[in-house]
């Protein structure tokens, strides 16, 4: 089925590969900015750094094609803007308080309930984006058990089960809430609500870097969504994509 209004064009699938690789084609072949994917299942959802994203039936997963005018070094701030826009719609979907951990997870009691993934295609002569794809993927209800390994770290929006009507909603919530900031990514008005609903903010986490594993605390969130820490007296700035970050 296809929804077309003046802001989004939005196809939705049962089961896809990955709703980032649908929309990858559809940008390839011109699809504007505001065309949506979505879909019920996954059998091949990507998360970050290489890992498999968990998405089976009772998840929304979703991606949408952007074509922002800035440089590709800056992407970081679609994804933080859009960490943003998912957190406040799961709130108001599910009543539940929900925050974010640098720099893509959104997390509710301690645990995580979304993931973004944004991916960029460069033209090479300017080091611009020529589009953005933005993935997120969000557990909405318990229709079936998630997998051993992620079972103590996951959690669902609801308990029980939710309706078409709650499915459509929080679409519609992300979408609106996204493409406020995204208007106005230049201004980074997102990065207010970013720092205020981090976790990790003055918490002591570990990271492997090189081979090493660090211990650290986190002292911030800088203007360019990096994490400020500080190790031994010493301040280390961590760019998204680089590494992952784990609470200790
Ligand atoms: C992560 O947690 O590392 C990011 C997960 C991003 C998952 C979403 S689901 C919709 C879109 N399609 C994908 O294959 N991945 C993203």
């Amino acid at each position: 089925m296809t929804e077309n209004n003046s802001k989004f064009n939005i196809i939705y699938y049962d089961s896809v590969d990955s709703t980032n690789n649908i929309a990858k084609a559809l940008a390839n072949g011109g699809a504007r900015e505001g065309t949506v994917v979505v879909a019920k299942r996954q059998t091949a959802g990507r998360g970050r750094l290489g890992r498999q994203f968990y998405s089976e039936e009772g998840g929304l997963y979703l991606s949408v094609i952007l074509r922002p005018e800035i440089l590709a070094e800056n992407a970081v701030q679609i994804t933080a803007a859009a960490a943003v826009a998912v957190a406040k719609a799961c709130e108001e979907v599910s009543g539940k308080k929900a925050f974010i951990k640098w720099v893509n997870d959104i997390y509710i009691d301690s645990k995580k309930v979304s993931g973004i993934l944004c991916e960029g295609v460069i033209n090479p002569e300017n080091k611009t984006l020529s589009y953005a794809i933005l993935g997120i993927g969000i557990n909405v209800e318990n229709k079936t058990d998630f997998p051993l390994e992620i079972r103590d770290i996951a959690t669902t929006l609801f308990e029980g089960t939710a309706s078409e009507e709650v499915y459509k909603k929080l679409t519609f919530s992300i979408l609106e809430n996204f493409f406020k900031e995204y208007r106005a990514l230049a201004h980074k008005t997102y990065l207010k609500e970013y720092r205020k609903r981090s976790i990790l903010i003055g918490k002591e986490v570990t990271f492997e870097q090189n081979g090493d594993i660090h211990t650290a605390r986190v002292i911030g969130i800088d203007d360019a969504a990096r994490l400020i820490l500080s190790e031994n007296g010493n301040t280390i700035k961590l760019g998204a994509g680089e590494v992952s970050v784990k609470l200790k």
